[in-house]
């Protein structure tokens, strides 16, 4: 069974950047095949990681949703709706060498996806048999984890900037990993883009107060930032580039 590693923090503090990252680590290390899941409603992970997604798991949502309703239906005729949302889940399946992605992307929220959101929550634990660790991008409610639609997380990798605000947002996301029984073995913090990659006093007091694991500081790094703006996908950054250093670095320590 995959090993699910859900990565979450709200919103500009590194998630999908450090998502690349860690597919690429998993990838290098030969662990993969990887499936890549962007659970950000706002999703981008293709971005960084330089892949072209035609379709994602919200649009088949949606059509399946609205197969009776629809002038013709795309399900052809003696096929069930079941087998049909089955081919075109595979269809939002963007594969590549070493990992697959899927984006869950969104619905119009018109109407009911119970049945689809069953189809889906079944197909997504069927490929957790296919791949021996699932990466998931999360938006800082992880409602497709809460919600049982993606599979419940082994690991949770909190991200948070270098601020106070910034970690109190994560207790937060902490707390609600516990209220929502999503009983991870571990749950690590990364500080990122922290200035020289150092951590005052206060945030270390922050840490503490919120109980949290810190697993490892991720500096500031200029380039990460330039390819962005660029439009060049992170994963393509030099091998010693000292975020990438940094976070293979945590990576290592988390003996994935
Ligand atoms: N360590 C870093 N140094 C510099 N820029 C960073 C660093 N980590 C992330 N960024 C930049 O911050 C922005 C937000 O990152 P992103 O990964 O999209 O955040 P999130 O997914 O949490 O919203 C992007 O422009 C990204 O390139
Ligand atoms: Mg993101």
């Amino acid at each position: 069974m995959a090993h699910v590693i859900a990565v979450a923090g709200k919103g500009g503090v590194g998630k999908t950047t450090l998502c690349g990252m860690l597919i690429q680590y998993l990838c290098e290390k030969k662990k993969g095949p990887v499936l890549a899941v962007d659970a950000d409603a706002n999703s981008n992970l293709n971005e960084v990681l330089g892949v072209e997604v035609d379709t994602t798991l919200g649009d088949v949502r949606e059509e399946i949703a609205h197969a009776e309703i629809a002038e013709e239906s795309p399900i052809p005729k003696g096929m069930s709706k079941a087998d049909y949302a089955e081919v075109r889940f595979e269809d939002a399946l963007a594969e590549e060498d070493d990992y697959d992605l899927l984006v869950m992307g969104r619905t119009q929220g018109k109407g009911c996806y119970c049945f689809v959101n069953g189809l889906l929550q079944a197909q997504l634990a069927k490929y957790q048999k296919n791949y021996p660790y699932i990466v998931v991008d999360n938006e800082a409610g992880m409602e497709h984890i809460s919600r049982g639609i993606l599979p419940s997380m082994e690991t949770a990798i909190l991200v948070s900037d270098c601020s106070r605000r910034g970690v109190q947002a994560v207790g937060r996301i902490a707390e609600l990993i516990k209220e929502c029984d999503m009983k991870p073995s571990r749950v690590g913090l990364i500080i990122n883009r922290a200035p020289k990659a150092e951590l005052n006093p206060g945030i270390l007091e922050e840490i503490r107060n919120q109980g949290l694991d810190l697993i490892g500081v991720v500096p500031q790094d200029e380039a990460v930032y330039e390819y962005d703006c660029d439009g060049k996908p992170t994963v393509t950054l030099p091998e010693d580039n000292p975020m990438r250093k940094a976070a293979f670095e945590i990576f290592d320590k988390l003996g994935l």
